[in-house]
């Protein structure tokens, strides 16, 4: 989503300039175009040079330095940007913002832009909990920039506090949130579920279904990026919590139907990738059960099927990963699920289904029209699901 966007990266004068350059790399593998403004202090920290030959694009310093394409017009820069981040952004930067004050190229470009504007402040904790500095956020805040608060840790004083960068991660997840506002998910919201629930036996063992959390996430991501508000709710994966997304940890099947039937007020669409335990102990011992005895029997109950139970006006889309006849067997849970769609999920092959990052889907609809995608990134088969989801709603509405 980040291709052929321009995203113009305003770098001042903090020790966290050096992390521009990793935000100016990645923003660049991604296929954007990175139009550099530095302030003359930030030139101090890393230089143009560095951050230029990452970008492969001209690094403005200077308004008026006459070589600049630029130079006489920072307008040009301000219209084409689809989005201005600054990061880091010292108090000082903040300030003249909040005051409106556009003394070099980074604060004129941000007045004169219409795009949105991204700050993520770095200093000093005690700098960044004055409340000068606070006010100014707020006012940023109430203008419609969005903010990416510092993270807390080890700051260059020695001392632990807020004021460190935020991550770069986390910074563009921000950037796609905020460029995928006007996506043809806006408005909409969208509940989705991920990762292999997990059901006690005792205090320290669980029965649990394979799940990396991979699909569900890259679906939740996908959808934030199209402009929906999302909700995750996740069974444990090792996965990095995604940006702007409201994430609801669970551990069981039941914690996970009690999550969906709560997040699904109000929802568009609820897809469920999660891998849920079909059976749970009938009785959870209270002390960890001693290993004496040969053999353990575990009598099993079955969980509840979240999809056939959760009731509401919203698509419902399921997952089945199947190990033979892929599509009959998906149909068969479309029908009996009542489901809108069913991704049926070939996990026969190594490059699909659990843990990887590539997957090989059919996505059915209620008609039985059968779509077979090829191996695709789990990303892809994410935008692929989408597509569907927004022509449904769009039916829906009359569209
Ligand atoms: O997380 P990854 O490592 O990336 O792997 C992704 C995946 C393979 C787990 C995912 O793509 C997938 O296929 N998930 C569905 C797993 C499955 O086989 O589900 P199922 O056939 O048991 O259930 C069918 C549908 O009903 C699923 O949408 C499931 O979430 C839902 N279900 C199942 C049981 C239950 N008690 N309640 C449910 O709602």
């Amino acid at each position: 989503m980040l291709a052929n966007k321009t995203i113009v990266l305003g770098i001042t004068g903090g020790i966290a300039a050096y992390k521009a350059a990793d935000i100016a790399s990645k923003l660049t593998q991604a296929g954007a175009r990175v139009e550099v403004v530095m302030t003359e202090s930030a030139t101090k920290l890393i230089t143009p040079l560095t951050i230029g030959t990452i970008t492969q694009t001209k690094v403005v310093t200077d308004m008026f330095e006459p070589t600049s394409e630029y130079s006489l017009e920072h307008i040009t820069l301000a219209e084409a940007a689809d989005v201005v981040v600054i990061a880091p952004a010292t108090a000082n930067t903040v300030a003249k913002l909040a005051a409106g004050i556009a003394d070099n190229m980074l604060t004129s470009t941000v007045l004169a832009t219409k795009a949105p504007v991204i700050i993520a402040p770095a200093m000093n904790d005690n700098m960044f909990q004055n409340p000068v500095t606070q006010d100014n956020l707020a006012k940023l805040k109430a203008r419609g920039f969005t903010i990416v608060d510092p993270a807390y840790g080890r700051l260059v004083s020695g001392k632990t506090g807020w004021g460190r960068l935020a991550e770069v991660e986390t910074i563009i997840g921000t950037i796609k949130q905020v460029l995928g506002k006007k996506g043809d998910l806006a408005g909409k919201r969208i509940v989705v579920t991920a990762g292999g629930t997990l059901e006690p036996i005792d205090p320290v063992r669980h029965i649990g279904n394979r799940s990396s959390g991979k699909m569900g996430y890259a679906v939740a991501e996908a959808a934030r990026d199209r402009g929906a508000t999302v909700a995750l709710i996740t069974a444990p994966t090792s996965l990095p919590e995604p940006v702007g997304i409201e994430v609801v940890p669970v551990q069981t099947a039941s914690q996970m139907k009690e999550a969906v039937a709560k997040a699904v007020a109000k929802a568009d669409a609820l897809i469920m990738a999660a891998a849920v335990a079909d059976y749970q102990p009938k009785a959870v011992a209270e002390a960890k059960i001693k290993k004496a005895a040969p053999t353990l029997t575990l009598e099993l109950v079955r969980t509840p099927d979240i999809l056939t139970e959760v009731k509401g006006n919203f698509l419902k889309v399921g997952f089945a990963a199947e190990s033979e006849d892929v599509v009959a067997n998906a149909k068969q849970k479309l029908q009996k699920k009542q489901l809108d769609l069913i991704i049926a999920n070939d996990i026969t092959s190594a490059e699909s289904g659990f843990g990887v990052d590539t997957n090989k889907v059919a996505i059915i609809d209620r008609d039985g029209k059968v779509d077979n995608l090829p191996l695709l990134t789990k990303r892809e088969v994410a935008e692929k699901i989408l597509d569907k989801v927004v022509e449904l709603l769009g039916k829906k509405a009359g569209r």
